[in-house]
Order: structure tokens, then C-alpha cells, then sequence
């Protein structure tokens, strides 16, 4: 069986790595629609050696579609994604508009796919550092229930999308040139530079980014119980995320068993070379599917405690390659029918 496929964002960061993946994992599609806004009307960008050309985001687009991986954004998702599946398609959802309704299931394929089983048509794809978290320490968290997870994230340019992503290359080569570097799509500039996530804070002095790792963990991992505390910054890296992690469990968690049971973990790449001082780096997560995890060890500060460090590739596993995870998931398990095909049944 093969399925009409649309990629709305088609022309963004996350958007051009979709149609990349659907490619090189060869996803069954008969047909694939690229959509964009209309600055992007004229834009043609290539699928299996064809030029397909980029269509605006309307009604019509969205007509006569099985499946619509969206990454423009929150207004845009909130706007078309009901379209798209009220005419009919599954909306696997990467911005994070529909991530907390409790009637949207929030998936990591390696994680919680039986999730998935109660679509309604959306399903949203988590934010992108909590992905690589969740993929990192649901493992552990199966073995001995975390209680709670204390997380400084270091993340990059591409999670504010590919205009970002330009302007700190222009802030470098600027800077190089011993001129003032300028910034427009970020709040501040970042090369040679880093500060504290731009999205707004909360009463309690979190901003949304952290928040999302509190929330979308929780949810994904089916629990209110585990605490979780957050700092996350932006950093000049360009498309890779790394990641502090302190775990606390309620007995202790020996380094020993958390490297076993990660060195043969789904999604997760252990990194460790103690000799070498080599551990995950965001330039050898660019490009890889796999969560790099190594510094595995105990928190001498607390005898049930232990500290970890990730790395991963937050246009891929943290975006695309988890939304298209997800859309083969769907594919396997015969769920990629429309909400109309569960109201009917
Ligand atoms: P466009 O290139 O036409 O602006 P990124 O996250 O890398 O910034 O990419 C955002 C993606 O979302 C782009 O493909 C962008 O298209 C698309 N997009 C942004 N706003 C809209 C909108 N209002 N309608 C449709 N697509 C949008």
C-alpha cells in the first residue's frame, strides 16, 4: 500500500530534512505534496531525483491526502491541521499547538508507541530536547522508576529554524571581519556567544522551553510523578543539542548497569572513551540517528544520584526523524486511516 503524502514547512529546517528521510527510508508514497507559505511559491525542491514544485498551504492543498507531516509552526498548525484531517489525512504535528491536549497522543517511537492506537487524526511529534531525553533515560526509567531529573540543555541555532541557523553563520563570518554582528531572527546575536532560551518565562522564573521538558516528559512517559527541573540555553552550534542530566532515583543506580542497559538500547549510541576524554560532541551527533549518551556516572554529591551526557541531532531524531518514525509506526500497526475512518467504525 502506498499513501498521498504533504509536507507542510516544506522549504524549513525541519521541512527539508522530512523530504530527505522519507527518500533515504523509502516511505510509501504514491504521491507528495511540498507546501509552504507564499513566499515560497515558484520554490521547487527535489524527491527521488524529481523537481517538485512548492504549493501555498489552502484548502484545496490539503484535499485528498492520507497523511500531512507539519513543521511551520504553532499558528500555521493550529490554523491547518484541523483542515487537513477534517478533510481526511493524519497530521503528524511537530510544533507544539496540540502536544498537552490530552486527546492528542504525544509520541517517541522508542518510548511510547502504543500511544498512537488512540489518534483522533493528530499526533503531535515533542519538542525536540525532550525527545532526546526521553529516548536517553526511558531505558533506565523502565529498570528503577526516576523520581526526579535536574537537566541543563545547550541547544542549538536550527531549533529557531533555518533563517537562525544563517544568521550565525553571518554573526561568525561578521565578527571574523571585525564588524558588529547583527541579529534579527534571534533576540540576540549567538555566534561566539550563548544565552539563556528566548521563549517567555512563566511566574516561577521558567521559561516555555523548560516547561515543555517538565510537561512533554511527563506525558510521555505516562506519569505525573517524576520532578523535573530545567536550564535551557542556546548556544553556537548549528543543528545539534546537547544536554546535562541528573537523575535521582530512590535507591542507587550503578554507572555500570545504566551503561549495559543503554549500549543496547534503541535509539541511543553510547560514547564513552575515558582515556581519550571522548564524549558525545554535537559535531558527531550532526547527521545520526542515534542519541549519543556517555559520562555515565555517579553523583558524588548524593549516593542515589547519577549524571549523564547526551548529544543529538535536533533537526532529525529531535524533529524529522522522529515524526517519520511515528508516521511508520503508524503504517506497521494499520492506524494511518482518517479520524473519519474511527467515527465510522
Ligand atoms: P516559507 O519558507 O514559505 O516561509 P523554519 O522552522 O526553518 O523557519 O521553517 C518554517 C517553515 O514553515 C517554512 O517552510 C515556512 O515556509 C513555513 N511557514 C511559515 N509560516 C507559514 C505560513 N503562515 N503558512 C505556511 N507555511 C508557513
Amino acid at each position: 500500500k502506498t499513501y498521498r503524502v504533504a509536507i507542510l514547512g516544506a522549504t524549513g529546517a525541519v521541512g527539508t530534512e522530512l523530504l530527505e528521510l522519507l527518500e533515504s527510508r523509502n516511505f510509501p508514497i504514491s504521491e507528495l505534496k511540498l507546501l509552504a507559505s507564499e513566499r515560497s511559491v515558484g520554490r521547487a525542491l527535489k524527491f527521488k531525483g524529481e523537481n517538485l514544485v512548492v504549493e501555498p498551504v489552502s484548502d484545496r492543498a490539503l484535499e485528498n491526502l492520507d497523511l500531512v507531516l507539519a513543521s511551520a509552526g504553532g499558528s500555521t498548525s493550529k490554523k491547518w491541521a484541523p483542515v487537513a484531517v477534517e478533510k481526511g489525512a493524519v497530521v503528524i504535528d511537530n510544533s507544539s499547538a496540540f502536544r498537552m491536549n490530552p486527546e492528542v497522543p504525544l509520541i517517541v517511537p522508542e518510548v511510547n508507541p502504543q500511544a498512537a492506537a488512540s489518534h483522533q487524526g493528530i499526533i503531535a511529534n515533542p519538542n525536540c530536547t525532550t525527545i532526546l531525553l526521553a529516548v536517553a533515560i526511558w531505558p533506565l526509567h523502565q529498570v528503577k522508576p526516576i523520581q526526579r531529573i535536574i537537566a541543563a540543555t545547550y541547544q542549538s541555532a536550527s531549533g529557531a529554524g533555518a533563517k537562525a541557523m544563517a544568521e550565525v553563520k553571518t554573526q561568525a563570518a561578521a565578527i571574523l571581519q571585525g564588524q558588529e554582528p547583527v541579529a534579527e531572527v534571534l533576540p540576540y546575536p549567538l555566534a561566539f556567544n550563548l544565552f539563556p532560551h528566548n521563549t517567555p518565562m512563566n511566574n516561577f522564573g521558567y521559561c516555555e522551553e523548560e516547561m515543555k521538558m517538565v510537561n512533554e516528559t511527563r506525558k510521555i512517559f505516562g506519569t505525573q510523578e517524576i520532578r523535573i527541573s530545567a536550564t535551557c540555553v542556546r548556544v553556537p552550534v548549528l543543528r545539534a543539542h546537547s544536554e546535562a542530566i541528573n537523575l535521582e532515583f530512590a535507591t542507587p543506580f550503578s554507572p555500570d548497569t545504566a551503561r549495559e542497559i543503554l549500549s543496547h538500547s534503541p535509539g541511543v549510541k553510547l560514547v564513552e572513551d575515558w582515556r581519550a576524554n571522548h564524549f558525545p560532541m554535537p559535531i558527531e551527533a550532526t547527521g545520526r540517528d542515534e542519541v549519543l549518551v556517555g559520562r555515565i556516572r555517579q553523583d558524588i554529591s548524593h549516593p542515589c544520584g547519577l549524571e549523564l551526557w547526551l548529544c543529538g541531532d535536533q533537526i532529525r531524531k529531535g524533529a524529522a526523524l522522529n515524526a517519520v518514525q511515528i508516521a511508520e509506526l503508524l503504517v506497521e500497526k494499520n492506524l494511518l486511516k482518517s479520524a473519519q475512518a474511527y467515527i465510522s467504525q
